[in-house]
């Protein structure tokens, strides 16, 4: 978040500094070196660089000098019980007020329960001199990784929480290019600020968690999800968007977050039951999956099974919580032999899986294999060739986990085909 911020910023037309204490990381940013995949940024990095407008540095005195705003845009791991570990975000605000050169707005953007930004105001003052001008702001960031430039240089909506009109008018004058594009803001208190941020995807988590859910009664009943959600989508009171069933959701944000605000409503003496029920359900979800693919080869010790996708989702290496990586352990427990492939993150995937073996292409992976899973839907993925699979495959069967293939024509390829919530795949004649 804090490299794509910088680097959109930077594109905005502003002078930015981005800080990390890796000072391997800064040297091979500044060597052009991007330290994960993500489409587009690259270029971006590249061309700020180039222009000047971007510079790298582990010195935090230095670079804070001259530097009117301050973002924090640092990670908020998870505690033992699902709490969000926000040490390091007070670290730096100290940092940060005992290095004062004048009037700064400390920027709250990573994700943190709700009361951080008003905290680290508070931390600051106390680290501070007596009457240096500080304002802290929450301004939560919505990207979406594999889209990430997109999302920050197209968003929904920007989320201002600022409590002085000083702060408030200077993240206006940031977002000022946004503003051109009509994109709607929303001004608010901290506290309002940083509830949104958790609200919106603890939502979007249990509308995914909802929808598998329904995935699942419709297998029970031979109906089809995919038709179900599209006419529910219809609805516009639903909306369409993030109602596609598959075989549970990953990545640095919904496990963590949706965990963090169970978390916070305990500490508030609450219970935030529907999104511990959101978690229960997606944790539930990913086990089906080992179970479905393991019912469609048969008794499990010995077979061989060829996985597609590790990442958590396509156009990124990440595989922080991927459902792939649980898949693929919850296989190798009941003795199934895997072969696994991704298009980038296998490197990032090999650290967490060791012993598994990875294919150099789609193709080896089906090699022998009893079934072939698709776990991430790259678009790699979308137009195999059905008929060489088939050949290639001692039982050609596709476990297609995010529902991306037409079940008639993988069968007609002379392909068993098992996706999720198509108990009997319903005509769409829309
Ligand atoms: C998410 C939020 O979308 C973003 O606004 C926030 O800033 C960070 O968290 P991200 O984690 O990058 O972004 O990916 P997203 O596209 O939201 O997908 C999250 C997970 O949900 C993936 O595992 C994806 O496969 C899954 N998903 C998404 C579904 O299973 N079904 C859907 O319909 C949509």
């Amino acid at each position: 978040m804090g490299l794509v911020t910088g680097a959109c910023l930077a594109d905005f037309g502003n002078p930015v500094t981005c800080v990390d204490q890796d000072e391997a990381k800064i040297e091979r940013l500044s060597r052009r070196e991007m330290p994960f995949f993500e489409p587009g940024l690259p270029e971006l990095v590249t061309r700020n660089l180039n222009e000047g407008r971007l510079r790298f540095s582990s010195d935090l005195p230095t670079a804070l000098k001259g530097s009117r705003v301050v973002f924090i845009t640092l990670g908020t791991p998870p505690r033992h019980d699902g709490s969000a570990d926000t040490r390091a975000i007070f670290e730096v605000a100290k940092l940060i007020a005992q290095n004062l050169d004048g009037y700064k707005l400390v920027v709250q953007k990573s994700t943190a329960p709700v009361g951080t930004a008003r905290a680290v105001w508070r931390t600051m003052k106390r680290a501070a001199r007596r009457g240096a001008g500080i304002d802290v702001a929450s301004n939560p960031e919505f990207l979406r990784e594999g889209s990430a430039i997109e999302t920050f240089m197209h968003p929904d909506r920007v989320v201002i929480g600022a409590e002085t009109k000083r702060a408030a008018d200077l993240l206006r004058k940031i977002y000022a290019p946004l503003f051109l594009i009509e994109t709607p803001t929303v001004v608010t208190t901290l506290e309002t600020a940083e509830l949104i941020k958790y609200a919106a995807n603890a939502f979007l988590a249990t509308k995914i968690s909802f929808i598998n859910e329904i995935a699942n009664l419709c297998e029970a009943v031979g109906a089809d999800v995919q038709v179900v959600a599209k006419a529910m989508g219809m609805d516009r009171r639903v909306g369409s968007k993030f109602l596609h069933a598959g075989p549970g959701y990953g990545g640095s944000c919904f496990p963590k977050d949706t965990q963090a605000l169970v978390a916070f409503a305990r500490s508030q003496g609450l219970r935030a039951r529907v999104v511990e029920a959101t978690i229960a359900a997606n944790q539930h979800q990913i086990v089906r999956m080992v179970q479905k693919i393991v019912r469609a080869i048969g008794t499990p010790r010995g077979k061989r099974v060829g996985v597609l996708g590790l990442s958590f989702k396509p156009n990124t290496d990440d595989v922080r919580e991927a459902p792939a990586l649980t898949i693929v352990k919850g296989l190798r427990r009941r003795g199934v032999k895997v072969t696994a492939y991704d298009p980038v993150a296998m490197p990032r995937a090999r650290e967490m899986l060791g012993r598994v073996t990875f294919a150099d292409d789609v193709y080896q992976a089906a090699r022998g294999a009893d079934a072939l899973a698709i776990v991430t839907e790259w678009n790699a993925f979308r137009n195999l060739n059905l008929a060489r699979l088939r050949r290639l495959m001692r039982r050609p069967v596709l476990c297609d986990l995010r529902n991306i293939y037409d079940p008639e024509e993988v069968e007609a390829a002379g392909l068993r085909y098992v996706g999720v919530g198509r108990g009997r795949p319903g005509r769409w004649d829309g």
